[in-house]
């Protein structure tokens, strides 16, 4: 299996810590990047849908609320397509498992989204090549992906701990654009870093008009529900981007 497609969701210690993480109400995901994405998502009404990356299905669970014509849930990952069957269970939807660059289909999509699934991939460029051939005219492209700001560093501890705990969150190495290996859930977790320019110029060499760029910080729930220091966290740093681009 070459590196662009890790499948580390596959192994039963990660998944099993990762569904912990991701049931947590008061996860990134819950608190930051889901309300974003369900803010910016377009009109689904009657429309055709991919998700990428769709892990245990809670986006597809709440986008079926939104009456789409049908939804394609792909993963890489059989645990995570398992779970994503027995949360879903809707006639509107379908699963498969494959690496989102090998997925050949007739079908075009309305609407392509993606919560935190791009980073694991490493060559962008392919990815929106391909998101292109899947989209229809005038189809709109939805991701988040951790935040370059973030996935800069090299250091193992992201955050400088001088003065108070979590004052800085450390910065270098921007311009290195490669594989940035973490420990998490005692397993090492392939992430790719890229910059902004190059995401943003990617997607308009491949095709798209960029609508909207968001870096996401506090939203209203995390400002209610999170302790000051977690608070403090994301008001220094974006954890992730939010783009939304329109195929032409
Ligand atoms: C952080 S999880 C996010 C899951 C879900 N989108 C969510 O927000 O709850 C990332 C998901 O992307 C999937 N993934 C990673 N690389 C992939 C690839 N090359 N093709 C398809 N899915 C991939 C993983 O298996 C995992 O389920």
């Amino acid at each position: 299996m070459n590196r662009m497609s890790q499948n580390i969701y596959d192994n039963e210690h990660f998944y099993k810590g990762y569904t912990k993480i991701r049931n947590n109400k008061l996860s990134y995901n819950e608190m930051i990047e889901m309300p974003i994405m369900k803010e910016e998502l377009p009109d689904i009404k009657g429309k055709m849908v991919l998700d990428i990356g769709c892990g245990m299905g809670k986006f597809i669970q709440y986008m079926l609320e939104l009456n789409p014509k049908q939804i394609v849930g792909l993963d890489i990952s059989n645990n995570m397509i398992s779970y994503a069957k027995e949360l879903v269970d809707d006639e509107r939807v379908s699963f498969v498992v494959t690496d989102i660059l090998s997925y050949e289909t007739d079908i075009k999509f309305d609407v392509i989204v993606s919560c935190l699934a791009f980073h694991y991939i490493e060559d962008f460029n392919l990815l929106m090549k391909k998101l292109n051939k899947l989209l229809a005219n005038d189809g709109i492209l939805l991701f988040s992906t951790e935040h370059p700001l973030t996935t800069a560093t090299k250091q193992k501890e992201n955050w400088s701990h001088v003065e108070s705990r979590f004052n800085h969150y450390k910065l270098d190495h921007y311009f290195e654009e490669s594989a940035r290996p973490i420990e998490w859930l005692d397993t090492e977790v392939i992430r790719y870093h890229r910059t902004i320019g190059t995401m943003m110029n990617t997607i308009i060499d491949n095709g798209f008009i960029i609508e909207r760029v968001l870096d996401t910080g506090n939203t209203e729930m995390s400002l209610k529900l999170w302790d000051a220091e977690d608070i403090m966290k994301v008001n220094h740093r974006p954890p992730f981007i939010v783009i939304k681009a329109k195929k032409y």
